[in-house]
């Protein structure tokens, strides 16, 4: 089975969860592409009737628009029933690595607002601590850009500037740059959090701890519903 059949298949099972009525987060990536284009197919047959969604970023809300979803932003509702979203790696508690789409900022927003977190992913994200896999994404204001590397280096971060692919710097919808702060394996993701929370300068950083309700996991052997309560959710 191919990855994008996987990640098709978490996003269905997270749409099944859509009522009526609705309004949704709607987070970025490639797995949430999947969920939009299951939520407009329901919406134009009718299984699914006036719902709203509040986009994560500029792709997504294109994206949305295309399809012909109806939109709202978060000023109009500002808490959502339900957000979904995608994210880099997972770990036992369902804690998260976001932002491998630059998009970090606005979906914790999002996420932080909504009465419901689902996250979408293959079972290729799974990990047994964050920053295994993957380096942790920070969303920096550019003013602060070299005061806020240097900070990252003395936590003990290999630091990457994230570029396009014709070698600019990458600005996130808001403007901003993106830090691929490379940690390694993260001991106190909590603590990371909350430190780098209170520096002035990084407006978001990459790890979602404790925002996640629902965690739909696809893999070879099918899905995987795992909630908050169940945590540690694997080993
Ligand atoms: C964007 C994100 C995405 O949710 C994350 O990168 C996962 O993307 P994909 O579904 O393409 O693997 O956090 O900022």
């Amino acid at each position: 089975m191919s990855s994008d059949t996987l990640k098709q298949q978490a996003a269905r099972f997270a749409v099944d969860l859509i009522e009526s009525g609705m309004v949704i987060g709607l987070g970025s990536g490639s797995t949430v592409k999947f969920a939009l284009a299951e939520i407009a197919s329901r919406s134009h047959s009718r299984r699914i009737e006036g719902i709203l969604g509040v986009p994560s970023s500029s792709e997504t809300q294109r994206i949305a628009r295309k399809l012909g979803l109806a939109l709202t932003s978060l000023d109009e509702h500002p808490q959502p029933d339900i957000n979904i979203d995608g994210a880099d790696e997972v770990d036992p508690q369902l804690n998260l690595i976001k932002g491998g789409g630059g998009a970090l900022l606005r979906e914790k927003v999002l996420a932080q607002s909504s009465r419901r977190n689902v996250i979408i992913v293959d079972a290729g994200k799974l990990s047994q601590r964050l920053g295994d896999r993957w380096p942790l994404p920070v969303e920096v204001l550019p003013f602060a850009s070299k005061s806020v590397e240097r900070f990252l280096m003395s936590q003990g971060a290999r630091v990457e500037i994230r570029h396009l692919a014709d070698g600019r710097p990458l600005r996130t919808d808001q403007g901003n740059t993106i830090f691929d702060a490379h940690f390694g394996p993260i001991e106190d993701p909590e603590a990371l959090a909350a430190l780098l929370s209170a520096r002035a300068g990084i407006l978001a950083n990459g790890l979602f701890i404790g925002l996640t309700d629902d965690l739909i996991v696809a893999d070879h052997a099918g899905i995987r519903h795992l909630t908050r309560t169940d945590a540690p959710v694997f080993r």
